[in-house]
């Protein structure tokens, strides 16, 4: 506790140069692509379009094509996510105590604020954030765990992820239908665990040096996510792109779960956050888990032949941990012959 005392981003951002232990190697650090221009190709869908195949069309085609989409029209009402997001704000501008204070009442450690990485011990460089995760659950029993500061912090989670929920069921229909699999094929183990993550992006004196993120691919389904501002960037054919931030809008993306349920056909995109030096920034991230113990394995209708060995989600997660960093060495040890 004392070493996240001090070394939260939040706390100590507002410095000349960025600290050495935050500078990132040149292959890895963003260079001049920190402000590289937002993508007009990547699709924003109506998802209360009354045309539901086309929707379908379009959300399984940038599947395939980005791994990630950007929706409006989604029924999570305009005031919820203002709410969330001036919540999610508060929380991080309170004073370090009471974050660490309030991030810390999960005897279990899901709800947990950290720095950086949650590996910040073991990890080479340090990124330029400071996050608060817990379960997605709205469930009476979870809710004595979560911050009790800022006061409305509770309530107004609550009321979001009832609404993000339904939107998150409705994506996931969405997306089995286009697969060609069973309307409900998602429901239950695979999207069991909902996870909120509210990242916080102090302003960066050099952002050409750091990175908020680095290059990653979501360990889930799919994740949905809320941003305020631009910063957010994803790797499509070799190069970076920006995800532009449309008002009241959602980005969803594709994680490598989702991945290897539709036997390669629906990709997860690599991605990355760019800090900037003008405005912190603040995301909140919902990303739908399976249950520990659901096996994922490649819809029997895709296996032609499948890509992927079968493997409870337990299992995944420990690969993914000690190789994430490294994709290919990925789809090694999930593909078959690895088995
Ligand atoms: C993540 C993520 C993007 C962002 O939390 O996995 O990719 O813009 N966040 O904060
Ligand atoms: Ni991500």
């Amino acid at each position: 506790m004392e070493t996240l005392d001090q070394n939260l981003v939040s706390s100590w951002f507002d410095v000349q140069s960025v600290p050495q232990t935050f500078v990132h190697p040149p292959e890895k650090r963003p260079g001049n692509s920190i402000d590289v221009p937002p993508c007009k190709n990547i699709p924003v869908v109506d998802l209360g379009s009354r045309d539901r195949s086309h929707t379908i069309q379009q959300i399984s085609k940038a599947s395939q094509d980005f791994g990630f989409f950007q929706v409006f029209n989604h029924g999570v009402c305009k005031k919820l996510i203002d709410d969330i997001m001036s919540i999610s704000k508060e929380f991080h501008k309170m004073p370090r105590k009471d974050k660490i204070i309030e991030g810390s009442k999960d005897p279990s450690g899901r709800c947990k604020f950290y720095t950086s990485s949650e590996n910040y011990a073991n990890e080479e460089v340090h990124y330029w954030r400071d996050a608060l995760t817990h379960p997605a659950h709205s469930s009476e029993n979870y809710m004595q765990f979560l911050p009790q500061k800022p006061t409305q912090y509770r309530e107004v989670f609550k009321a979001y992820v009832d609404e993000v929920r339904n939107m998150g069921s409705m994506i996931l229909e969405m997306l089995a239908e286009g697969l060609g699999l069973s309307k409900e094929f998602f429901n239950g183990g695979l999207s069991e665990n909902p996870t909120l993550l509210s990242n916080h992006y102090p302003p960066c004196p050099d952002p050409t040096l750091t990175l908020g993120l680095t290059k990653h691919r979501d360990p889930s389904l799919i994740t949905i996510l809320l941003q305020d501002s631009e910063g957010l960037q994803v790797f499509k054919d070799g190069n970076w792109i920006g995800v532009e931030p449309i008002s009241s809008g959602f980005v969803v993306n594709i994680g490598y779960v989702m991945q290897m349920i539709s036997n390669s056909k629906f990709k997860g995109a690599d991605h990355r956050v760019v800090t900037n030096s003008r405005a912190a920034r603040t995301t909140i991230a919902y990303f739908i888990y399976p249950s520990n113990e659901t096996v994922i394995e490649p819809a029997n209708v895709l296996c032609n032949p499948p890509l992927y060995r079968s493997m409870k989600f337990t299992e995944f997660l420990q690969h993914f941990k000690s190789k994430a960093a490294n994709d290919e060495e990925m789809s090694k040890v999930l593909s078959l012959s690895s088995s």
